[in-house]
């Protein structure tokens, strides 16, 4: 694969973040989060930030988008964009994924290639390994 068809790859699948990102329910923190995560048959699946009254059961798009691809029988990924950003705004800062999504992403993906892709303003993005952004991670091995 050519570098331009990779960089395509990833422009279409923070576009997909983005879309997701459209849906995003955030009335309390009026802060926007879509992602876009990439299944190892390259099914993309989609989250959006959903928050709530009670704010405790409130979740973030990352998580939303590897909980819906579980359910639907998906545990192989090979990465995930995210666009985030205040509600009702252009993506104008790079939103990083939180700790606690980290870890899930952990669960199902292998740290050393799974792909973090931040979208940020202007068509750019920033890109890591899982484990860059979750160095000496505990995982699924470590119970075995
Ligand atoms: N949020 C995400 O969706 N993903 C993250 O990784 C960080 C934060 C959401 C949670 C909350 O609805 C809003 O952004 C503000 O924290």
């Amino acid at each position: 694969m050519t570098p331009d068809t990779v960089d395509q790859q990833i422009k279409d699948l923070i576009k997909k973040a983005c879309e997701a990102r459209a849906n995003s329910y955030a009335p309390y923190s009026g802060y926007a989060v879509g992602a876009a995560l990439l299944c190892d048959d390259d099914t993309v699946i989609t989250g959006c930030n959903m928050e709530n009254a009670a704010f405790g059961p409130g979740i973030c798009a990352e998580r939303c988008a590897v909980y819906k691809a579980v359910s639907d029988g998906y545990r192989h990924f090979k990465a995930i964009a995210v666009a985030g950003s205040p509600a009702g705004e252009p993506v104008s800062q790079y939103a990083s994924p939180c700790g606690v999504c980290r870890q899930v992403m952990r669960e199902f993906a292998d740290p050393a290639s799974f792909q973090v892709i931040v979208a940020g303003p202007d068509d750019e993005y920033r890109s890591y390994t899982l484990e860059e952004l979750l160095p000496d991670s505990f995982g699924p091995d470590n119970l075995q």
